[in-house]
Order: structure tokens, then C-alpha cells, then sequence
């Protein structure tokens, strides 16, 4: 297959346009074939709840080139579930779990060509998303849904790729709330986010670190991943927060640094233990294993190492888990899945 002429080594984390996308509608109680189409815009009515109400929501995920030349993806099924759980939660209709993984299937096969070549550090990046499509004035769910998966092939999200990125802890901006819809993928959680991180980029950091809305007290999860922080005694200590988005990627780490010989705990997390951990890292889809080389609170500074090297851990658990994603390493745990050419 001749692959498309791009600069693959150099992608940033951007709308890079692709031939196809697929797109199913829901309407009288039933989720229709979908098509395959080559346009990029949809035609929308301007009642439609997702433009008014926020029934929207979406999920992340990539494919990869494997040596031997098979295309993959990564704990496909887990993200079938949460997007059902985000549709479930401001109910909206769920697709079924295997219209996402044809769907998904599907947007890969018509786009093989942006497939990024094995080796080259990107990968596919798949975006599906559901919207409510019927209209509504009054706050109302909608009776018609619309289901869709683009893909766009894409480099790291942080700009300096596997380098450390410094955070700043939110101190004047709640991104969820305990029994809010901080532990689904709706675009709310990021609109309510924006202005935090645009504050904070514009002060010179790269993202925010979040705390939880109520106590203000624990660490919650930075703007588009999860967090983690290493301890000096090798404990791999990640929150747990009814407010945060449950990460694939970070439930992956769980498993591998247990692998590493470091014993992971998933518990509630003070921000005080920032001060005490030997490394700290962002994970998720985009970000993969994003190193975090300092956190700013208060006028409080915490440098991990020398603030600008990639910690012991971290390194092993980024080559670990990308080495397992791209079909490098074996994959014992059935993470990995070949995506059929038809
Ligand atoms: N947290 C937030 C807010 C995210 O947007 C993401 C990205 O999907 C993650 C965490 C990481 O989740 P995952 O590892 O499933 O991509
Ligand atoms: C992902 O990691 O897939 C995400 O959705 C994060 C997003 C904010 C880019």
C-alpha cells in the first residue's frame, strides 16, 4: 500500500485530513448502517441538543503500524464500554459495542493509507464521538443520535514529545465535580477546563494539575490525561477520584509497573505528596507517558530531577507500554488487536 506523503516523524497533535469518515444515525428507536463519506462537515439541525445542551461526547484512541506491516489498536474494547457509559450518563443512546469496533474498524480500513509507517514515533489518532441530533428547546434529551469516527494520523501531544512538561495546580478553576460528569468523556469537562489551561500556558506552563472541586485538598487529574507520581519506597500512586476520567492508558500502567517491580496504588492522593514523590507523570492516549518535570503550587516548586530528564520509571514504563502497543514486545494481556482488512 503506498502510504500518503506526509512528514511522519514530524506530525504535531493536530486535524490532519484523511479521505473518509463513517457515521451512523439513531433515529425511531434504531441505529441505521451508517455510511462512509468523504465530506468533513455535518449538516446539523440548529435545535439540535449538542449545540444547546451538551449531549456530546467522544473518545480517543490510535492505531498502529506493527513491523510485520498488520494495523492495531490498543484495549479496544475498553473504550467501547466508556463511550457507552458517557452516552448513559447524559443520556444519550449508546452505541453497541460492536458498532463501535466496526465503526472504528471501518474509519481505519478506508484510511489505511494515513496509517503512520511502523517506527516513525506517530500513529492513527481515532476520534468518535456522539451527538444528539434531534431538536429540543427545552432541556429535553434528544430522539435522534448521531454516531461518528473520524481519524487523523498525529505525533505526541505535548509539542516536546517524550521530554518533561511543567504543571501548575489549579487553584481558581473546578474542571468537575465529585457527582458531576468528570468520569466521562463529555466535551463539558474540557470547555470547563479551557480557560485554566490558557491561563496557565500563558504563564509559561504547560498544563494544570487539578484538584478535587470539594476539598481543594487532592489531586484530581491534569487538563487531558490522568496523573501518577512515583514514591521514593517504588509505590506507582495514582488518584482515585469519583471526579476523574477512568484512563485505559493509566489502568495499562497499573499492570505493567507491577511488572517493573513497583506496587501500584490507586487511593486518594494529597497534594502535599507531590513533595515527597521522585517522579510524577501524565498519562492517556495523547499524552501517552508524559514526564512531568515540575509542579508549581502556591509559590511552592517541585523539580523532578533536574527538572528536564526523563525519570528511571517513567522511561521504562513508556518504552514498556509503546513497545507492547506497536506490536514490538509481545502482548500477554490480549491488549492488542489486528484490525481486519475487511
Ligand atoms: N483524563 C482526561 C481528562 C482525558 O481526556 C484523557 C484522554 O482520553 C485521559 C484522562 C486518559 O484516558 P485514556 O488513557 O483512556 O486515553
Ligand atoms: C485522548 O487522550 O485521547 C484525549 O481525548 C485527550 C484529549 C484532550 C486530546
Amino acid at each position: 500500500m503506498t502510504k500518503a506523503d506526509l512528514d511522519w516523524a514530524h506530525l504535531d497533535f493536530g486535524y490532519h485530513p484523511t479521505d473518509y469518515n463513517v457515521r451512523y444515525s439513531f433515529k425511531d428507536g434504531a441505529w441505521d448502517q451508517g455510511v462512509v463519506t468523504d465530506s468533513d462537515t455535518i449538516p446539523i439541525h440548529m435545535a439540535a441538543t449538542c449545540l444547546h445542551y451538551g449531549q456530546e461526547c467522544f473518545e480517543g484512541l490510535k492505531a498502529y503500524e506493527t513491523k510485520s506491516g498488520d494495523v492495531v489498536t490498543f484495549r479496544i474494547d475498553d473504550n467501547a464500554r466508556r463511550i457507552a457509559d458517557s452516552c448513559r450518563k447524559i443520556l444519550m443512546e449508546p452505541p453497541p459495542e460492536e458498532l463501535f469496533i466496526a465503526a472504528v474498524h471501518r474509519a481505519i480500513n478506508a484510511n489505511r493509507k494515513y496509517v503512520p509507517p511502523h517506527g516513525t514515533g506517530a500513529s492513527l489518532y481515532i476520534r468518535p464521538l456522539v451527538i444528539g441530533t434531534g431538536p429540543q428547546v427545552g432541556v429535553k434529551p434528544a430522539g435522534e443520535y448521531m454516531f461518528m469516527v473520524f481519524v487523523t494520523p498525529v505525533g505526541p501531544y505535548f509539542k516536546t514529545g517524550f521530554k518533561p512538561v511543567h504543571l501548575i495546580v489549579e487553584e481558581e478553576v473546578d474542571r468537575a465535580a465529585p457527582l458531576g460528569v468528570g468520569d466521562v468523556k463529555v466535551g463539558g469537562n474540557y470547555a470547563a477546563g479551557l480557560r485554566a489551561s490558557m491561563r496557565a500556558r500563558a504563564a509559561g506552563y504547560t498544563e494544570v494539575l487539578y484538584l478535587d472541586a470539594k476539598e481543594k485538598r487532592h489531586i484530581d487529574e491534569s487538563g487531558p490525561a490522568n496523573f501518577f507520581g512515583i514514591t521514593k519506597d517504588n509505590q506507582y500512586v495514582t488518584p482515585d477520584s469519583p471526579s476523574i476520567l477512568p484512563s485505559i492508558t493509566n489502568k495499562s500502567l497499573i499492570t505493567l509497573a507491577e511488572e517493573l517491580g513497583l506496587r501500584p496504588q490507586r487511593r486518594v492522593v494529597d497534594v502535599e505528596e507531590i513533595f515527597e514523590f521522585n517522579e510524577a507523570g501524565c498519562c492517556g492516549t495523547a499524552a501517552v507517558i508524559t514526564p512531568v518535570g515540575s509542579i508549581t503550587w502556591h509559590d511552592r516548586k517541585k523539580v523532578f530531577g533536574d527538572g528536564e530528564t526523563p525519570g528511571k520509571y517513567s522511561d521504562e514504563l513508556y518504552h514498556k507500554l509503546t513497545a507492547i502497543q506497536t506490536g514490538d514486545e509481545p502482548d500477554p494481556y490480549g491488549w492488542v488487536q489486528v484490525v481486519p482488512e475487511k
